[in-house]
């Protein structure tokens, strides 16, 4: 895919002025186009008057911006303390093994991004995930697998 980087260069400079404005800027391109890939860091970091290393380590600190384009599917496990106490690391061992990719990765054949989430609301109902964005509550490996089955019928 190619980038318009005068589309984003435009949707950067909405932010130009809100204090703090960095943080929402990198929302709205990954929002825009899925992640927040090296070339749009000398556009924040022109906007925001900042270092281009300072934008990197930004974007690089906080997991959820991705540098490289996401999986087709996109999948986030809570590992925050309610989830935790109810097994989400057993959970996240299963989807790392499930996926054949660690958390963080996208698998080799690009058809999923596994990533870590904090918190998805659903603590009554822990561990719970989210996939392309919706959640799911009280998830075993079994139900994952039905989950991720449903999704293509190709799960590895
Ligand atoms: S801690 Fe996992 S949903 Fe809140």
């Amino acid at each position: 895919m190619k980038l318009d980087l005068d589309a984003l260069r435009a949707l950067i400079a909405t932010h130009r002025d809100t204090p703090g404005g960095l943080m929402p800027a990198l929302h709205a391109v990954q929002a825009a186009i899925g992640h927040v890939p090296p070339e749009v860091v000398p556009l924040l970091a022109d906007t925001f008057n900042l270092s281009r290393a300072e934008v990197h380590g930004v974007v690089t600190f906080y997991h959820h911006f991705r540098s490289v384009p996401p999986g087709l599917h996109q999948i986030e496990v809570c590992r925050a303390e309610s989830c935790q106490a109810m097994g989400s690391d057993a959970l996240a061992a299963h989807v790392e093994h499930k996926l054949g990719c660690a958390e963080h990765h996208k698998s080799a054949d690009g058809r999923w991004s596994n990533d870590a989430v904090y918190c998805l609301g659903l603590c009554a109902m822990s561990p719970a995930i989210a996939i392309d964005g919706q959640p799911h509550a009280r998830i075993t490996p079994a139900k994952f697998d039905r989950l991720i089955a449903a999704l293509d019928g190709d799960a590895h």
